[in-house]
């Protein structure tokens, strides 16, 4: 059996926020949310250690995750002020190894979101007693260097002797390229053994888990590393590094979607987050920015549109169009400048500059030019019903709550605060009267 660890008791101190760093998000879903999700994918015995801003992010797993942490993941409180470190994080009060039902123990970090489950594959088949992630890079700053067994001299997988921390790193180590990813497959019985051995006797004055391979070593353990991605080891520890690996994230999410079969103009200019899909032949438009757990299918979303939490099938939506959360939009037409939100939309058009708010529009209905729903009266929002081929003419205001029935035809410029029966015309606004020669009676000059 299988136990996964996950690391997020830190301060992540050098992302400079409020917000627990392992809450930060790529892609609209929380770093610590791609690690227990992977996690969840290999082992039912999966241990989160927590400690700064703990509440927060409890919180935020009872949300998620309510039926796996009675089941499949147990929370620790890290003892921090006593053990602080990595290596502190998997110490219980005695300073011995939490405990952990599996004979071999992954270790996750809550900041490196990008590992994939073939990379966890290689540590877990593995076999060293320790099994780590090493990548090269050309920017090693701010992680362990891996020392190498000095006859080693394979790329792939080869034996090491230990890692040093930046902050411990001599001037010659500091130029070292093999850099460690922070993931970890131990035997047990090796943390077991070297857990109540770890000294804090560094630097930062924190018991680190690194240590444990420098201890395994020296009592003649094997410990292999294993050379994966550099792109799917970034450690997330500043603002920048978030960046970056949303970068690489929505990559992979934009080739996904264009091996399903959508096509995207300038994908990089296109913004998806991770429970987005696709179904059938889509054409995205650059700039194009889709969140939540959105649903496009067979639809053409043109250029510099937004679309958060909604369901389009069938349609044509921008250029830019703002879909707000909970629209469904179905074989419909959607212009530039139209802005809908929880609005349920079927066989419709709505050309140009429309705010359809909490609204329902059924099939054969035109929306004129600047068209609004006045869906809020101060205190709550109410519903507009637009039933089967009404034409409601440019530059209307329909006052919800209000029922307009089908085969109405509402006059440009009304403003409409009362149902409409079945096919009324409804106007609402002044008469216009035009005075012959009342120009030159006005301008004349006496
Ligand atoms: C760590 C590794 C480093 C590796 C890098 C990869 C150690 C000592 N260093 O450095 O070799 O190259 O990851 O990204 O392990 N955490 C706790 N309790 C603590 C301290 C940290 O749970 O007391 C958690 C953090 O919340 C974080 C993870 O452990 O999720 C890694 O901690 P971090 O401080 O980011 O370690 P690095 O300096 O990046
Ligand atoms: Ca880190």
């Amino acid at each position: 059996m299988l136990s996964v660890v996950i690391l997020a008791a830190g301060f992540g101190t050098r992302m400079k926020s409020k917000e627990p760093k392992v809450l930060h998000k790529i892609c609209g879903k929380s770093m610590i949310e791609y690690a227990i999700d992977t996690a969840l994918q290999i082992s039912s015995d999966v241990h989160i250690i927590l400690y700064n801003q703990q509440e927060k992010i409890k919180e935020f797993l009872q949300t998620k995750y309510a039926w796996y942490i009675s089941d499949k993941i147990t929370l620790h409180t890290q003892l921090h002020d006593i053990y602080p470190g990595t290596g502190g994080a998997l110490m219980n009060d005695c300073k011995e190894l939490i405990a952990l039902q599996g004979e071999k123990v992954l270790v996750l970090s809550g900041d490196a979101p990008l590992v994939t489950s073939s990379d966890l594959m290689k540590l877990v088949n593995g076999s060293g007693a320790i099994n780590l992630a090493m990548f090269e890079t050309n920017n090693p700053y701010g992680y362990g260097r891996i020392i190498k067994k000095e006859t080693e001299n394979r790329m792939q997988e080869c034996e090491i002797l230990g890692i040093v921390e930046e902050k411990d790193c001599t001037i010659e180590q500091k130029q070292i390229t093999s850099v460690n990813g922070g993931i970890y497959c131990f035997d047990r019985a090796i943390l077991e053994s070297y857990i109540p051995k770890l000294d804090n006797e560094n630097s930062q004055k924190e018991y680190y888990l690194t240590q444990v391979i420098e201890l395994a070593c020296k009592d003649s353990n094997k410990v292999f590393a294993f050379m994966c991605c550099e792109k799917n080891m970034l450690g997330v520890n500043t603002k920048l590094h978030l960046a970056a690996a949303e970068q690489i994230m929505l990559d992979r999410l934009r080739n996904r979607a264009m091996e399903q079969g959508v096509i995207m103009q300038i994908p990089e200019s296109i913004y998806l987050d991770y429970e987005v899909s696709f179904e059938g032949e889509c054409l995205i438009e650059n700039g194009v920015r889709i969140t939540g757990k959105s649903h496009i299918k067979e639809s053409h979303i043109k250029a510099h549109s937004v679309v958060e939490q909604s369901e389009i099938i069938q349609s044509d939506i921008g250029p830019h169009a703002h879909i707000r959360p909970n629209s469904k939009i179905k074989d419909s037409h959607i212009g530039n400048f139209v802005e809908c939100k929880n609005a349920d939309l079927q066989g419709i058009k709505a050309g140009h500059l429309s705010y359809l708010g909490d609204c329902v529009v059924q099939e054969g209905s035109n929306i004129g030019a600047g068209v609004i729903t006045c869906n809020y009266d101060g205190i709550k929002k109410n519903k507009t019903h637009i039933g089967k081929n009404v034409f409601v003419g440019s530059d209307c205001q329909l006052v919800a709550p209000v029922t307009i029935e089908d085969n109405v035809l509402i006059g440009a410029g009304s403003t409409i605060t009362k149902d409409i029966a079945k096919g009324s015309l409804a106007l609402s606004r002044s008469k216009q009267i035009n005075y012959a020669n009342g120009f030159y009676g006005f301008f004349s000059k006496k």
